[in-house]
């Protein structure tokens, strides 16, 4: 279904800022899409001489938007990325000279408790890739400053942006940007986000213009090249570019490109709503004087075809020894007008639909995640048990043993008043009569459920003709 497309082009032409890559992507519904510009910026050095023997080319490997994506759910076949394809490509099928960088949103666009929990793996995962620069996206703003900080004195992840600060002391609250030296060329790489995102506690997002501008005296004086890794709107970029031709690259993401900004030089714009999925490669090659040359990449998918590194598979199932212990999913449940009752409350008075329900693979959706020891995962759980994230629902197996699968209630509403009414024909489930297709996709997406069609799945699971 998903074909690995790499494009790769390459010129030495010296010539006017053009294309030299235009790559569009869509698998099943993702769109995919990276533009490479030409680079064609004249770096004011003031100190450092360019090194005579600069590498042949450097080979950047880029992520972005994983999103708190660990790997694939298993949900269907044929499933692409995950963290573990992910560690394995870029530790053992990188070139050198490598840079490896993530222009943000590692962490998921919802800054729960859990979802920071996940992000913390995540890091690691990427520490022991041995992650250059990891930019602060939109998602990572929204978690509090102390959670930010707490990361980053618990490991040496090189989490960078130059616009985020701590609202109180107005000071950064990670390093704005870092020097990687590769084979003697040294290349700045500084981090900007949105100032326009939802910040979580005490954040405070500056100008990316007057950010970048802060630091650029001493990123000259310090490097031979700059880079910036971004999470900014395309007026944004077009801003930088206009004002700052000493900008390498930019290599962005959180808003899928659909133009251009209008002055195109020294820009890679992509646009990765990849959640582990691919990783982008993109080489650059050196002028004599210390400009690029040419810049070329393409999308490589993390498909079956790459392994599984067998440290990240290690760290994913401490994950979920730990998850375990956290219960994440009886956090903050909510309310629902009725109660559920349970399947087997059901059974007394619809024994037929009962016997054939006990018969479907939604009675044993949570066999499915045990398998993969992920039933602790409120990610998971949400799609494979009963009254998932609602106080009388499910709250564990031990607890509700009686919700720990798709019950009838998922479909039909939570039905305690129908089943202790004096007269259940008077007072029907809140969904006696579902909107039945809707139901199902709230669960059978392209994502978990590749050919779903209501007719032959329905036939499959229809109750029995009374
Ligand atoms: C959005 C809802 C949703 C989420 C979230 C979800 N699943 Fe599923 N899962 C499904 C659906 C729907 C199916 C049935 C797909 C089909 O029959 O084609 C399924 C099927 C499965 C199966 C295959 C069962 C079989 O034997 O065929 C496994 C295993 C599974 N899920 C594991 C997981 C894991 C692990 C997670 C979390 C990482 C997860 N699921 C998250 C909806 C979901
Ligand atoms: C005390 C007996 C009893 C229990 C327990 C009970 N029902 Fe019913 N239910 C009935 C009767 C009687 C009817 C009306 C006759 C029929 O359609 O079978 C009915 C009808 C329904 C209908 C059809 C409504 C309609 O508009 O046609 C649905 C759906 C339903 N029940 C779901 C459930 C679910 C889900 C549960 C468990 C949470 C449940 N029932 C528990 C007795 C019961
Ligand atoms: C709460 C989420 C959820 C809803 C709602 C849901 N399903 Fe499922 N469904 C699943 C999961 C999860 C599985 C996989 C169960 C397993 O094996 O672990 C599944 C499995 C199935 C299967 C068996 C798998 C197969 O490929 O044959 C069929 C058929 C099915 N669902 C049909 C439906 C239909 C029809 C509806 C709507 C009337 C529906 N489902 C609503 C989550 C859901
Ligand atoms: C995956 C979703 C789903 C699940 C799970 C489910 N139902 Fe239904 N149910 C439906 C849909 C959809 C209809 C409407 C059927 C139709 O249009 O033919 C229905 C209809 C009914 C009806 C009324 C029509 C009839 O056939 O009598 C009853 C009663 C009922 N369900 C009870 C139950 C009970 C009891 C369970 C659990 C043992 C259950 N359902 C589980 C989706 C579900």
């Amino acid at each position: 279904m998903v074909k690995g497309h790499i494009l790769i082009m390459s010129t030495k032409k010296k010539i006017f800022p053009k294309f030299f890559c235009f790559f569009l992507f869509f698998s099943l519904g993702i769109g995919l899409f990276c533009l490479l510009l030409s680079c064609k910026s004249h770096i004011v050095r003031e100190k450092l001489s360019f090194p005579p023997n600069p590498p042949k080319a450097v080979h950047l490997y880029l992520t972005a938007d994983v999103e708190g994506s660990l790997e694939p759910c298993g949900c269907k076949s044929g499933q692409i990325g995950g963290l573990p394809r992910q560690a394995q490509y870029l530790l053992k099928s990188r070139q050198s000279p490598y840079l490896v960088v993530d222009a943000g949103n590692s962490m998921s666009v919802t800054p729960t408790r859990y979802e920071f929990f996940k992000w913390y793996y995540i890091l690691q995962i990427y520490e022991k890739i041995g992650y250059d620069a990891l930019n602060l996206g939109q998602n990572e703003v929204a978690l509090s400053s102390s959670q930010i900080a707490q990361v980053t004195e618990k490991m040496p992840i090189p989490l960078i942006s130059a616009n985020v600060l701590e609202k109180d002391t107005s000071e950064l609250l990670v390093r704005p940007y870092v020097i990687k030296e590769v084979d003697g060329v040294k290349i700045a790489i500084i981090g900007l986000v949105n100032p326009k995102a939802k910040t979580g506690e005490g954040i405070v997002l500056a100008d990316p213009g007057t950010a970048f501008a802060k630091y650029l005296p001493e990123m000259l004086e310090n490097s031979h090249l700059i880079f910036v890794l971004s999470a900014l709107s395309i007026e944004q970029i077009a801003f930088l570019c206009k004002n700052f031709p000493q900008i390498g690259m930019i290599l962005n993401t959180g808003e899928t490109g659909t133009h251009l900004p209008e002055n195109k030089e020294s820009v890679v714009v992509s646009s990765l709503t990849a959640k582990s999925r691919y990783i982008q490669q993109i080489r650059f090659a050196f002028e004599p004087s210390g400009d690029l040359a040419w810049v070329n990449g393409g999308n490589v998918p993390l498909d079956e075809s790459i392994q599984d590194h067998s440290g990240t598979v290690y760290l994913l199932n401490r994950y979920r020894e730990e998850l375990g212990k956290e219960r994440f999913y009886l956090e903050q449940l909510g309310n629902s007008k009725e109660k559920y009752v349970g399947a087997s409350r059901c059974s007394m008075c619809h024994a037929e639909i009962y016997r054939s329900w006990k018969q479907t693979a939604h009675s044993r959706s949570l066999d499915s995640l045990k398998k993969k020891n992920n039933h602790h995962d409120p990610h998971c759980l949400k799609c494979h048990v009963t009254g998932f994230g609602i106080k009388n629902g499910y709250e564990g197996e031990e607890k509700t043993p009686d919700f720990a699968f798709i019950g009838c209630e998922v479909c039909h509403g939570p039905s305690s008043l129908h089943t202790f009414h004096n007269n259940p024909d008077q007072l029907r489930p809140s969904t006696s009569h579902p909107n039945p297709k809707k139901i199902c996709l709230e669960c059978h997406t392209w994502e978990h459920c590749g050919n779903f069609d209501f007719d032959t799945f329905w036939a499959r699971i229809a109750h029995p003709k009374k």
